[in-house]
């Protein structure tokens, strides 16, 4: 892991924004080139719709979802630079991409129970800071007085492209018309819950990354978190 960051700069960084924006990748990459620890709070939020899937749990049964919540344990485990989740001991990070979960975890999301569960789990997680936190909510609601917040973005086109080559890489039988429309399907869950909606904060820095690598990308991110912990290193 490249750590060029100095010491001065243990700080709490929120990225959110919409699915396929290109968080969880950049995030990735960030948090190795500044030396922080990274949480990708969506994979959290498909582990519980995972978990909930296989016991045959409803999103609007908050007992069940409850009970599940309290006998869940959840790590994130870094081996040769991939970063693996681990539930209740086992390695679910891809068991989680599937499409038929993601669209079970946008509406597992929207559940008061679950989000208040992993609010306090991921507050706990980022309790000594020097973490790099990615989600829906995160300078909103989980740290809206996070030192430094990005909002990252872009066309819905491109996301549902970026999406699509990740499914035909892993064989899934989709087309690029079915993919965009279930970005934009997620999209609307998202921006329409009742609880912690996908939202800019008003103090977020917006990055479109449509035009942009995601090695640009994470650059501007991390020049600007430098310049906000005054550091010159
Ligand atoms: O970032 P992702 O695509 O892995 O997120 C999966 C789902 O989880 C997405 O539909 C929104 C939800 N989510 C959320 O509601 N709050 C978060 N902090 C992170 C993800």
């Amino acid at each position: 892991m490249k750590s060029s960051f100095c010491s001065a700069g243990k700080m709490i960084v929120a990225i959110d924004g919409p699915s396929g924006a290109g968080k969880s990748t950049i995030t990735k990459k960030l948090a190795d080139r500044i030396g922080y620890i990274n949480i990708d709070t969506g994979a959290m939020f498909r582990s519980v719709a995972l978990l909930a899937n296989r016991a045959g749990i409803e999103c609007d049964d908050d007992k069940a979802l409850e009970k599940l919540c309290k006998s869940m344990s959840i790590k994130f485990e870094r081996t040769n630079g991939s970063c693996s989740i681990i539930v209740n001991g086992e390695d679910v990070s891809s068991k989680i991409r599937t499409p038929e979960i993601s669209i079970l975890t946008s509406a597992i999301s929207a559940n008061m129970v679950v989000r208040d569960f992993l609010l306090k789990y991921q507050r706990n997680m980022a309790v000594n800071k020097g973490v790099v936190l990615e989600g829906r909510d995160i300078g909103t609601v989980v740290f809206p007085d996070a030192d430094i917040k990005f909002y990252l973005t872009a066309s819905v086109e491109e996301r549902g492209r970026r999406r699509f080559m990740e499914l035909q890489a892993k064989g899934e039988d989709v087309t690029l018309n079915q993919t965009i429309e279930a970005v934009k399907k997620r999209d609307e869950q998202d921006a329409n819950r009742k609880y912690a909606p996908l939202r800019q904060a008003d103090d977020a820095i917006v990055v479109d990354s449509t035009s942009l690598t995601f090695d640009e990308v994470v650059d501007k991110i991390e020049s600007m978190i430098k310049e906000k912990a005054g550091c010159n290193c």
